[in-house]
């Protein structure tokens, strides 16, 4: 089955000859969070896509710059933030061949609608670039749950969360703090959806004041404004980081089947606080230490304290070794092994696991631990969308996943 670029696509799971019918997918009738249609408008290479699916894993198998890490992209765009690409949003839009980002004259609007399965019964998200509203203003992302307009993408956060690993992240142990610390929000809104706003207000506010600071300001109630959402939200976002970090890690050290065993703890100054002090103390000497340190902040041209500053530190007990002393393959397991053990822990205490978006994940894994993530994936009943070039890597898979062919824009039933 194969379809012309750009044309609308309507697919369902047991559309082809060898997708697997619902009644015998039975471990996965548990998922509780399921994408069941998902449409595309002029996102990346898909001008019009529309795909239906069950509650069963979906794996996306095609050639190199067919659409599927685009699609992933999309589904992430359900989640609170910028997506798995962290792209600028209109160079999300579709473009012509050929056209570089933000010369076309073709559209840069788009957007990504599905209806999903949730414990909480159907529901509906719409969200995308749209066209400003009055003359001459920009286009802006706007978000709709259940058609209704939500008034900041944290609301997606109470509904979906989206966990992904990507290539790009073997890199994870190897790279700076600021990547891991990404990787670890993630992780955090999932089980505190407040978590996105918090370091979204955080973030906004450490921005502000390093302007102010570099522009030479002295206003002191400008800065005491500043440093108070600093403090609220900082402590606040550290609290829900440690949480986080303190349950995961507990679940990480158990491994699961040939994954290695994980050890997490945050390393941070506003982490150490926290250790020891109420939250409301940890505000008030983040907002005693900000004030006090105005002077040598603008000196450095950085902020020397606070949880933007943190990092996560993990360990391969197996091998106890930091993780980043592994092979490229035991650092990818040791991910897997904290995506897997996060996605437990999810679906446990929110009763809903995250969708789990594994790009390209048979790379570095050896037929074994394919076979086991596999398996867990089935097992935890999460609707995880694979992608990868070669379908026999997923021929474990055959039965109790949905398999799609990908190729140039357009999705199609294996
Ligand atoms: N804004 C855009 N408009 C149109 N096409 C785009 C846009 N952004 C990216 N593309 C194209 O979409 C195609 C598919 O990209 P994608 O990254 O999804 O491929 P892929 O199937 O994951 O390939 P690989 O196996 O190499 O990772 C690429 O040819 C890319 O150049
Ligand atoms: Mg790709």
């Amino acid at each position: 089955m194969t379809a012309q670029p750009g044309s609308p696509r309507a697919l369902s799971p047991d559309a082809g000859p060898g997708s697997a019918p619902a009644h015998r997918i039975e471990s996965s009738a548990r998922s509780l969070l399921a994408v069941r249609q998902l449409r595309l408008t002029d996102f990346r290479n898909y001008r019009q896509l529309r795909l239906d699916c069950g509650l069963e894993p979906v794996v996306l198998v095609g050639g190199n710059g067919t659409g599927k890490t685009n699609l992933l992209e999309a589904l992430s765009f359900l989640a609170p933030g910028r997506g798995l690409r962290r792209a600028r949003l209109d160079d999300v839009g579709h473009r012509l061949r050929g056209e570089a980002p933000g010369t076309g004259t073709g559209p840069t609007n788009w957007a990504v609608a599905a209806t999903l399965d949730t414990p909480d019964g159907r529901l509906t998200i719409g969200t995308g670039l749209e066209p400003g509203r009055g003359e001459g203003s920009s286009s802006r992302r706007v978000v709709r749950i259940d058609g209704k307009a939500a008034s900041s993408q944290t609301a997606l956060g109470l509904h979906v969360a989206a966990v992904w690993l990507t290539p790009q992240l073997d890199r994870l142990f190897l790279d700076g703090a600021s990547e891991r610390r990404r990787f670890l929000d993630r992780l955090v809104t999932a089980l505190h959806p407040q978590h996105a706003g918090d370091v979204a207000a955080y973030e906004h506010a450490l921005r502000q004041r390093a302007r102010v600071l570099a522009e030479g300001g002295r206003d002191p109630h400008w800065f005491t404004a500043l440093e108070d959402t600093m403090a609220r939200h900082g402590v606040a976002l550290a609290a829900a980081r440690a949480d986080t970090v303190h349950r995961l890690d507990a679940a990480a050290r158990l491994g699961i089947g040939p994954f290695p065993r994980a050890a997490l703890t945050m390393a941070g100054e506003v982490d150490d606080w926290l250790d020891t002090m109420a939250a409301l103390d940890a505000e008030d000497r983040l907002r005693a230490t900000l004030a006090a340190n105005r002077l040598r902040d603008a000196e450095a041209g950085t902020t020397s304290c606070g949880p933007h500053r943190s990092d996560l530190a993990v360990r391969h007990l197996d091998l106890d070794l930091p993780a980043a002393e592994g092979s490229t393959g035991q650092q990818k397991a040791v991910l897997v092994s904290i995506a897997l053990a996060h996605a437990r822990l999810v679906a446990m205490s929110r009763g809903r696991p995250p969708l789990l978006l594994l790009d390209e994940i048979a790379a570095h894994l050896d037929a074994e631990r394919r076979t086991a993530l596999f398996d867990e994936v089935v097992a935890l009943g999460a609707q995880s969308w694979m992608t990868g070039t070669d379908a026999e890597l997923f021929a474990p898979l055959r039965g109790r996943a949905q398999i799609l062919c990908v190729a140039d824009g357009s999705i199609a039933a294996v």
